[in-house]
């Protein structure tokens, strides 16, 4: 069992879209995969019911905030007898609930855009997982993930958000970056899977020209792809985590 938590004590950074993705892409390799919604804005589990009232099946399967925050580490480790991953969304706060998922985290993937205030933001929720770690004496893993990047996102801006967290000795970056994105603004607002969106784009442009379907159709297939990639990514630091932890001696 694998357990991957998004956070970031800011608001808005992209946790709740970049969990869907990851959570969407590791269903589709045939894994078992649970979704915890800690957030109390239930984004997720919003998704899923919207889904299940019109029919349509879930790849994963979501689980709602428990009632008490104490009650989160027993259903984490509940869950975690039952699926092969679990992707927890965790809300933009810091919260007390946000340490106890973070005690059960392999791998705590913290997203920010790129920007140098965001990093430092960034930077803030690293401590938190590392003080988190020293409470449970073990280190929990984490990377930044740079999410709604612009494709062109590597100029000066990422310089200078590097050099912002070389300063607050901030070293691990998922080398895949999500880009900003249309269809991924999408998943939410129609509770749309991805995978569903290239069929469901189809024919919405049928009967277009062919060039005025490529261009609506041509930057899903990238996001497809940027998704895939991305959460590939996160396996292998997941992988890696799992390594460390061996190495010193933890109990996977
Ligand atoms: N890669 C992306 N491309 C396009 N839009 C994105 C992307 N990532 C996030 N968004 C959009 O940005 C907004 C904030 O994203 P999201 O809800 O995932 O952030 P969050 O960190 O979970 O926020 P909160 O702290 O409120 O829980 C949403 O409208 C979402 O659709
Ligand atoms: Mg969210």
């Amino acid at each position: 069992m694998h357990v991957v938590s998004f956070t970031n004590p800011k608001g808005g950074t992209g946790k709740t879209t970049s969990a869907v993705l990851l959570a969407e892409q590791i269903s589709a390799t045939g894994a078992r995969v649970a979704v915890l919604d800690l957030d109390p804005n239930a984004n997720i589990a919003v998704f899923a019911a919207a889904r299940k009232r019109s029919g349509k099946a879930m790849p994963f399967d979501v689980f709602s905030r428990p009632s008490a925050a104490e009650e989160t580490v027993g259903l984490i480790d509940d869950l975690s007898d039952r699926y092969d991953y679990l992707v927890v969304d965790l809300e933009g706060s810091k919260d007390q609930i946000v340490t106890f998922a973070l005690s059960r985290t392999d791998l705590c993937v913290i997203p920010l855009d790129g920007s140098a205030m965001e990093a430092r933001q960034a930077a803030q929720a690293v401590n938190l997982v590392q003080m988190t770690g020293r409470m449970i004496r073990q280190p929990i893993a984490y990377s930044l993930l740079f999410s709604r990047t612009v494709p062109a996102f590597q100029s000066s801006d990422e310089r200078d958000v590097r050099a912002e967290l070389a300063a607050s000795n901030v070293a691990n970056i998922l080398p895949v970056r999500l880009i900003k994105r249309a269809a991924y603004t999408r998943i939410f607002r129609d509770s749309l899977l991805l995978s569903e969106m290239l069929t469901t784009t189809e024919s919405e442009v049928a009967g277009r020209s062919p060039s005025a379907q490529e261009a609506r159709l041509k930057p899903i297939r990238a996001a497809a792809e940027n998704a895939q990639q991305y959460a590939q990514a996160v396996i292998n630091a997941l992988a890696e985590a799992k390594r460390q932890a061996a190495e010193q001696g933890v109990p996977a």
